[in-house]
């Protein structure tokens, strides 16, 4: 890291962040709720699961506990995407360790899951922790998307634990990540192994939320960021009035970014992934939607708009969505087949040949670089939709669908188009006053959770919308999270995903405006998020956790 520290870093560094009110002093016992069990596929989890299914829900409250205050060893390891906030959630951590025992040590994994398993490690000192205090970024120890799942990693794994004396290993991912973290628990719980294994829950998706979880962290300031981009471009637009900007959002599936960004800054058209599944809407309907939106612009002498796209969106398109499930199970068998063929031209021909007709002309009719991402997966058999330029293709159907209408002197719109992505922008801001403050929080209360010999929980921390006085820690045991999935053609044992849901207040607030927010200018401009000043505008989560809070109202036009 760089000596020189820019003015606002200074500042930040002052910043303590806030903790729940039985976290602060040193009185703390956990209590137990009700044996948990998941909501569906009962009988498949607690047969992968024994050892660690069924676990109560607990909480952290004050009171006279009998947690160890003996010297802790515990591992901490960053997983998957940046989010903002990761490093104060090291820092609570630490601090908790520390404040419950000076000669207790933290050791950070390095590059991800990665170096759990081939060992790679630091131990993480005031020294090294401070300087990253309320920064964005994971690089005080890195992050990487490896999977600890080969009966050899496990048993790695077991064999570095052990030979570190760890008392306790801290994951700090999304929905994957956490399911992993259970994996793991279960395995070392069955191998007799000492050391426990808790996740945090992470992800700028916003989608690892349930009712015991209310937000990943991340989300508020990734979203926020991007709100600030989007809320310029509509200045931009109204200022030079020629330009249509198509931008995408991240958020791999779900599309809880996107109606977030909307709230905040109402653009002309907003695509909810969710949405057009339910209705089983074509990509040729979405087109046509947009195309009614731009020409009904224009007849009112508006060749310019705002439209933005989850980058999730082609997976919830009924057609491609069923094409990638192939195109999944194909990769299962033959995955090493198709990648050593010569050029993506053979591939396609062989896709063609495996493919249903249906789904082989759905990938024929996708341009190739699009054709070759979805061919790719993550470790998680996730497909890298970041990398699937959705807004450049809608950008193309549009320009054709204006372009054969024009013909036909069916619309006199103009239409220039500009495509944006904003994922990685986003994604290592630094965090607002709201995840500074819940990361570390999630951090301190982790540490009680390994105090307290825990494992295979997610930590939380409920009441978010309340003063931070007012906030609830706890631990949720994560096979009550956990349902079957297919993946890589295999069924998995994950935890669902929370998509945008189309009955809660968040989305009904969007689509109680958004006819209004098509044709009208309604932009809102958030500005910038801001670390110092009035509580309103520091301190407001975001509009979507304060609707399903119901202590909000997403829409003002
Ligand atoms: P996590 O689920 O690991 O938090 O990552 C989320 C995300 O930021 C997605 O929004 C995006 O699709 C993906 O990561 C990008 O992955 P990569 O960092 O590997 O490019």
């Amino acid at each position: 890291m760089s000596n020189e520290i820019s003015a606002l870093q200074r500042a930040r560094a002052a910043y303590q962040p806030k903790l729940p009110k039985a976290l602060r002093g040193g009185n703390i016992t956990i209590e137990l709720g009700e044996p948990s069990h998941p909501a569906t596929d009962t009988e498949a989890i607690r047969k992968l699961f024994p050892r660690t299914f069924g676990q109560p829900v607990v909480k952290i409250i004050e009171g006279d506990g009998k947690l160890s205050a003996a010297p802790l060893k515990v591992g901490v390891v960053l997983s998957g995407g940046q989010a903002p906030g990761g490093h104060n959630a090291i820092a609570g951590l630490f601090d908790a360790l520390k404040a419950a025992n000076k000669d207790s040590k933290l050791y950070g994994f390095l590059k991800g899951p990665g170096g759990v398993i081939k060992g790679k490690y630091e131990e993480l000192t005031a020294e090294i922790i401070d300087p990253y205090r309320n920064t964005g970024g994971f690089d005080m120890i890195m992050s990487g998307r490896d999977k600890i799942e080969k009966p050899e990693d496990l048993a790695a794994c077991k064999k570095n634990f052990a030979s570190m004396g760890l008392n306790g290993l801290v994951v700090i991912g999304g929905d994957d990540s956490n399911t992993n973290a259970a994996v793991l628990a279960e395995y070392l719980r069955a191998e007799g192994s000492k050391t426990v294994v808790i996740g945090v829950p992470k992800t700028i998706d916003g989608d690892m939320k349930n009712e015991q979880i209310e937000a990943s962290f991340g989300f508020d300031t990734a979203a926020k960021t991007y709100s600030e981009l989007i809320g310029n471009i509509c200045r931009d637009a109204t200022s030079a009035v020629k330009y249509w900007h198509f931008i995408r959002l991240m958020g791999r599936a779900a599309s809880h970014v996107a109606l977030e960004c909307a709230l905040q800054t109402h653009p002309n058209i907003t695509l909810i992934s969710e949405e057009v599944q339910a209705k089983g809407t074509t990509l040729g309907e979405i087109v046509d939607y947009i195309v009614d939106v731009i020409c009904e612009r224009a007849a009112s002498g508006k060749n310019y708009g705002i439209l933005v796209v989850p980058e999730g969106l082609p997976e919830f398109i009924s057609d491609i969505k069923t094409m990638i499930d192939e195109l999944s199970s194909i990769l299962g068998k033959d995955e090493e087949y198709i990648h050593n063929l010569e050029d993506h031209s053979e591939r396609a021909q062989y896709l063609n040949n495996q493919l249903s007709d249906h789904s082989a002309r759905v990938y024929g009719s996708l341009p190739a670089d699009i054709q070759e991402v979805l061919l790719k997966r993550d470790s998680h058999g996730n497909v890298p939709v970041s990398q699937v330029e959705t807004e450049r293709l809608l950008i193309d159907l549009v320009s054709d669908k204006i372009g054969l209408m024009k013909e036909h002197c069916r619309t006199e719109a103009k239409f220039s188009p500009l495509a944006h992505f904003f994922g990685y922008e986003g994604r290592c801001a630094a965090p607002s006053n709201f995840d500074a403050d819940y990361t570390y929080a999630l951090g301190f209360a982790a540490a009680q959770l390994v105090r307290a010999g825990l494992t295979g929980y997610t930590v939380n921390i409920q009441n978010l919308t309340k003063d931070s006085d007012e906030w609830v820690a706890g631990g949720t045991p994560v096979t009550m999270m956990l349902n079957m999935e297919m993946r890589k053609g295999k069924p998995t044992p994950v935890i669902k995903k929370a998509l945008v849901d189309l009955d809660a207040a968040p989305f009904k607030a969007f689509a109680a405006c958004r006819d209004d927010w098509a044709i009208n200018d309604r932009y809102l401009f958030p500005g910038p998020i801001q670390y110092f000043g009035p509580t309103e505008v520091c301190d407001a989560p975001t509009v979507t956790l304060a609707l399903e809070k119901a202590e909000g109202c997403g829409c003002s036009t």
